[in-house]
């Protein structure tokens, strides 16, 4: 199968959920920071006029050629590959302050999920990567082979939320070089026995994914810029996969911080310049998840801009 297909294999999670609360103005400058095949893009542009502006951004080229592909030849569409975490460097100043709404799905498409040689997946034999885009410094097979006892008990356990870190991360080393995402599972198999076998083993691999691709750092920064970019009552779409993630949005969404308290000026008044709009979380339907097994675990937060940050 051509990776183009399956890229449009990938079913766009809580697509109209999330698209009807993204949109406010049909003329509007509209940000998809995680572009994929375009699946999400592609309704967003069917809801926008032809003033309006869609910039779709992504760090993997096979995600960009992809959406290129089913878009097509749009002039209110455009892409750029970077990474999300440096959003107010990949949009043109002049767009600063005046972006209607940005959208956030994140984690990986299925296409990164079932390509073998990206090394994502632990049901195919493929090379430790993990790389979303070829930006990254580091690759899986760093943190697998080069990282310190304690540095990767710690991933495993902060990261994967794994509670047998500390053993894995022994059996890791003991069985150290591991050059392969089969050889890794393996070595979570020696030491996690039983049904929930296959729960740990997901979780070391969300953990190195997360680790190498600096996930949880990056989506704090996007954030924190989103909130810069949009304009007064623009608002940030995101959907989560896991509760890391999740955590972290709705910290940000209910304080415009990332200690999740909400400042108060002088005399009490909350100083909050963003605020939750969904009320919590918003989950897809059970006719979505029947279709599409991988929405499952989607998360979905939604808040808008109520004033500049520093005001
Ligand atoms: C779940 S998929 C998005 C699917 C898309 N909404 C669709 O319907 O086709 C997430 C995409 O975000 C990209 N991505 C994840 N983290 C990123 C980051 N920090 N910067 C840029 N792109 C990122 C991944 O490469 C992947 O293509």
């Amino acid at each position: 199968m051509s990776s183009n297909e399956t890229y449009h294999n990938h079913h766009p999670v809580l697509l109209e959920e999330s698209v009807d609360y993204l949109i406010t103005d049909s003329s509007g400058i509209y940000i998809d920071a995680t572009l994929g095949g375009g699946g999400h893009s592609r309704l967003i542009l069917s809801h926008l006029d032809q003033k309006a502006q869609l910039l779709g951004i992504d760090q993997d080229d096979e995600a960009l050629a992809a959406a290129h592909k089913r878009i097509g030849t749009d002039k209110r569409f455009s892409t750029i590959k970077g990474n999300f975490g440096y959003l107010r460097r990949l949009i043109s100043p002049e767009m600063h302050g005046n972006v209607s709404g940005i959208l956030l799905d994140l984690g990986v498409s299925t296409h990164q999920i079932t390509s073998a040689e990206r090394g994502f997946t632990f049901q195919k034999e493929g090379p430790l990567d993990m790389r979303m885009g070829n930006l990254q410094g580091i690759t899986a097979y760093q943190v697998v082979n080069e990282y310190s006892y304690k540095k990767l008990r710690d991933v495993i356990y902060h990261l994967g939320e794994e509670r047998l870190s500390r053993q894995i991360a022994h059996k890791i080393i003991d069985l150290r070089p591991i050059k392969t995402t089969t050889k890794l599972r393996d070595a979570v198999e020696e030491v996690v026995k039983g049904q929930y076998q296959i729960k740990s083993v997901a979780r070391v691999f969300q953990a190195i994914r997360i680790e190498v691709n600096s996930e949880l750092e990056m989506l704090r920064n996007v954030l924190e810029q989103a909130l810069e970019l949009l304009a007064i009552n623009g608002r940030i779409v995101a959907i989560s996969y896991q509760s890391l993630e999740d955590r972290i949005v709705k910290h940000f969404f209910r304080t415009g911080n990332h200690e999740g308290k909400i400042k108060k000026d002088f005399y009490g008044h909350p100083l909050n310049p963003i605020e939750e709009i969904s009320g919590g979380i918003v989950r897809p339907s059970e006719d979505e998840i029947s279709q599409n097994p991988a929405a499952r675990s989607a998360k979905m937060r939604v808040a808008q801009k109520i004033k500049d940050p520093e005001a």
